[in-house]
């Protein structure tokens, strides 16, 4: 019977031996990537024990000198350069649409919501906000001005050689 044969049960205990080895050896990798990766990025939680009681941080100060800030890509939902503090935003009142509603724009000065604001999932286009547009802190946000967690590496598309367009004298 072939199980009996002694040869070749001894190279299949080599084999599996091998296979335990491998194994190992991956394993230990893992292991070392996972300390290596613990070592250079600061948990996004901070270093604080994470089942002790820590005060909070203070908030960071968000910015709000009115300057409408530059996008990074045509379709990035604008960041909002002023304060949004105790706005109501609920299924009854929405205090963004006070301002950023096209037919309050003249007297508010607010860009008006975009036109994409009005289109719903079909793309048909509406009287008013769409639904899914009506919750404005699902998409724009403020900002404060503090140190990435993390390094970012993001180049705008005009850093990758491409010429705009009208840009040639
Ligand atoms: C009192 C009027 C007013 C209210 C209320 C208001 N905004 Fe504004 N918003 C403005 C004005 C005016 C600007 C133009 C920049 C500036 O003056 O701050 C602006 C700018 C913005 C921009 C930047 C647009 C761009 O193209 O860069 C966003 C986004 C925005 N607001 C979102 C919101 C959201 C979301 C809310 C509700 C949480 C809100 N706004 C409430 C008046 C208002
Ligand atoms: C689902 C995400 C989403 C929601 C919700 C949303 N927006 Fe936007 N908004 C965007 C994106 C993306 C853009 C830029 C591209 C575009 O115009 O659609 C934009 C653009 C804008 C602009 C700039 C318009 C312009 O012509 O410069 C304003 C102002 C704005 N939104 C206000 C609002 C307000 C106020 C609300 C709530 C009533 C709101 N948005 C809800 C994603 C969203």
């Amino acid at each position: 019977m072939r199980s009996q044969d002694p040869s070749r049960r001894l190279t299949a205990g080599r084999a599996a031996a091998g296979r335990v080895r491998a194994l190992a050896a991956v394993a230990l990798l893992v292991l070392a990537g996972t300390v290596t990766l613990a070592q250079t990025v600061a948990p996004l939680s901070g270093n604080d024990d994470p089942m002790a009681n820590t005060d909070a941080k203070p908030v960071p100060k968000w910015v709000t000198d009115d300057v409408r800030k530059m996008r990074n890509y045509p379709d990035q939902p604008p960041v909002i350069p002023h304060s949004i503090e105790g706005y109501q935003l609920t299924v009854n009142a929405n205090r963004c649409l006070s301002c950023h509603r096209r037919e309050l724009t003249e007297g508010s000065g607010a860009p008006m919501i975009s036109v994409t604001h009005f289109m719903n999932r079909e793309g048909q286009m509406l009287a008013d906000v769409s639904p899914r547009r009506y919750f404005c802190t699902a998409c724009h946000v403020p900002q404060a001005d503090t140190r990435p967690l993390v390094p970012n590496t993001f180049k705008d598309m005009s850093e990758l050689g491409f010429r705009p367009a009208g840009s040639e004298q």
